[in-house]
């Protein structure tokens, strides 16, 4: 979604800001601008698009900001009002002295908006932020200080935003807020950085401090002065940034998603590291800070989260309802906080996040926080606002995903649920230690099969070639690949384009059937186990109207060739760890389809990496 970058200090700041945004480009964006300090004034420039545009127009300025050394950007994903250069931010208040970037949403921005004109201040844009623009100027006219202007216009503030502030009248001066939206401060020696999230300045420092809600930081080339909304000042909590800018490379892939794909098999290693030594030894999972005698009593668990995340909640609640005999509920985050919820304090509640901001599942997070429930967060962010409101914390250590279809973030999130699982049916003793002893023997053996996979890609990348032309794909599976079928219709919708849509096989004769014929291909996600033939048989009934079939399968029976059209096969794996070895075949499909059609695969359009606002 949008993204921030300020500065203040000593160096030239226009290739901190823009380099710094480029950092951001993931998160997916329509327009952008910067506003920097130069010698009597500050100047705005904006553009809509790519980042390129923004960079041509500020070559006809060069000269202008060449010594500048303060200076706030923007890459804007548009919800109030349309991607135009007019809505881009940063904005200004009338007279062009307050500049402002802002994240998030205004909720009361039409009454704001209503209230500031009536007070003269004439609007150029359709976006909520300008009127934070207007009304910190009509702020700063009273009281001629910048952070007390910012502290009194967010008191009149509903929604969530993070902000950054610059005045004419304050030249070394930028001014920070946040609420329901991450802002940082990137501490250097006599400079500062300002972001939304760390890639952004990670080149830059690993320094950094991370703003509560309602806290107010005034940054200097010399300091930084915290205070809460009333204005008392507090000690900034300065923390190491665990991210490396080698994480920020492609790494010599052509896209930042095939990278990610790559790198699966080491992302699994990394989470069983510590915490599963050898197939006959218990699974250490410190963070779950539940006690055994309370899990040994759980008797309910919701799992919320979004899009991917959700499609591995469906998993977790698979594995764990088999394992652990414990009945799971599974919600999109965005249905769970519109009605009434019944948890409370004896319901494990786990939010499953990437980028630990989603706003819809924080939200939902804070619902059952205030209901009593234990919070388990799984997320990829340890640093994030949902990370923050956790009882118990599981990081997936999945290292920086910057393409916006998530992959290896989803394996890692399978890869917690299995060890939740596994380690919760350990300390209630609900499946067998021989069982649990075979288990983790797979598991161990998991990288070596998607570096099989990885290694042998032909058949994937012949099925995008032949099916890169069709206007719509279903992916159809049973059982615990069910969700799988959803994740790799996702994949290909976001990146392609594809109208792609994932059934439960045995769903297809309620309905979908309706729609079969020699167009359209179906995928079987057709993995060994207690489904296997009852798929087959919904296979059959796909082929006897004539649909394209397509198996992805781990199993050698003959009886496939003559159905399916075309095959990619995969390693044999135990059922349960399906779901594992099947997404990766899935994400290389929709990844080389998206590639012939010439997409924009690492930032498909409309979407965003982090979806921070509801
Ligand atoms: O950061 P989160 O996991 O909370 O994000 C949830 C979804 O927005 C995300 O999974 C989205 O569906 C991805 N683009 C899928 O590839």
């Amino acid at each position: 979604m949008c993204g921030i970058v300020g500065y203040v200090g000593y160096k030239s700041v226009m290739d901190i800001l823009v380099d710094g945004l480029e950092q951001l480009e993931y998160r997916g964006y329509d327009s952008s601008g910067v506003a920097v300090m130069c010698d009597e004034k500050i100047n705005v420039y904006k553009a809509i698009g790519k980042l390129n545009n923004l960079r041509e127009e500020l070559q006809h300025h060069r000269g202008e900001f060449e010594k500048s050394t303060m200076g706030i950007g923007h890459i804007r994903w548009a919800t109030h009002g349309a991607p135009t250069v007019i809505n881009a931010h940063p904005h200004t208040c009338n007279c062009g002295n307050l500049v402002i970037v802002h994240n998030g949403i205004i909720e009361n921005y039409k009454e704001l908006r209503e209230d500031l004109a009536k007070k003269g201040c004439v609007f150029r844009s359709q976006t909520d932020t300008e009127v934070v623009a207007h009304l910190v100027a009509q702020k700063y006219a009273q009281t001629k200080d910048l952070a007390k202007a910012v502290r009194e216009a967010t008191k009149e503030i509903d929604g969530a935003y993070a902000l950054c502030v610059m005045h004419n009248d304050c030249k070394n001066t930028l001014v920070l807020t946040k609420r329901n939206a991450p802002l940082l401060v990137g501490i250097g020696d006599g400079e500062f950085f300002a972001a939304s999230d760390v890639p952004a300045i990670i080149k830059h420092t690993k320094k950094a401090m991370y703003l509560s809600d309602n806290q107010v930081a005034v940054l200097t080339p010399e300091k930084m002065v915290l205070t809460d909304i009333d204005g008392h000042e507090i000690k900034p909590k300065i923390e190491l940034l665990p991210w490396e800018p080698v994480a920020l490379s492609k790494m010599g892939y052509k896209h930042y998603m095939l990278k990610e794909i790559h790198e699966q098999p080491d992302v699994i290693r990394n989470i069983l590291v510590g915490k599963l030594h050898a197939p006959d030894e218990d699974i250490i999972l410190n963070e779950v800070k539940l006690t055994k005698e309370t899990l040994k009593k759980l008797n309910r668990i919701q799992i919320i989260a979004c899009g991917t995340s959700l499609h591995a909640a469906m998993i977790g609640k698979y594995v764990i309802e088999n394992y652990c005999g414990i009945a799971v509920d599974v919600e999109a985050s965005s249905e769970y906080i519109y009605r009434r919820n019944v948890t409370d304090e004896h319901t494990l509640v786990i939010g499953v996040s990437q980028s630990g901001e989603t706003a819809d599942t924080l939200t939902a997070i804070k619902q059952a926080k205030a209901k009593g429930s234990h919070i388990l967060i799984i997320t990829n962010r340890p640093d994030s606002a949902m990370a923050r409101e956790a009882d118990s914390l599981v990081p997936v250590n999945a290292g920086i995903e910057v393409s916006v279809a998530a992959t290896k973030s989803y394996t890692a999130q399978l890869m917690a649920f299995y060890l939740l699982a596994l380690y919760m049916a350990e300390v209630k003793e609900s499946t067998s230690k021989a069982e649990l002893t075979t288990l983790k023997t797979e598991l161990m053996f998991l990288p070596q099969k998607i570096e099989q996979i990885l290694a042998n890609t032909d058949s994937i990348q012949k099925c995008a070639k032949v099916y890169s032309s069709t206007k719509d794909f279903i992916f159809v599976a049973r059982g615990i690949n069910y969700p799988t079928a959803l994740e790799g219709a996702l994949k290909l919708k976001e990146i392609s384009y594809i109208n792609a849509t994932g059934y439960p096989a045995g769903e297809l004769k309620h309905g979908p059937i309706a729609m079969l014929d020699e167009t359209m291909p179906v995928l079987s996600i057709l993995m060994k186990g207690c489904v296997f033939e009852k798929l087959l048989s919904n296979s059959e009934e796909a082929k006897a109207r004539n649909a394209r079939m397509i198996a992805l399968t781990n199993s050698k029976d003959e009886k496939l060739d003559d159905l399916f059209e075309n095959i990619i096969r995969v390693p044999d794996v135990e059922e349960v760890f399906s779901p594992l070895v099947a997404i990766v075949p899935l994400q290389l499909l929709a990844y080389y389809i998206a590639e012939f059609l010439g997409k924009d695969v690492d930032q498909p359009r409309n979407l965003a990496k982090s979806v921070t606002v509801e």
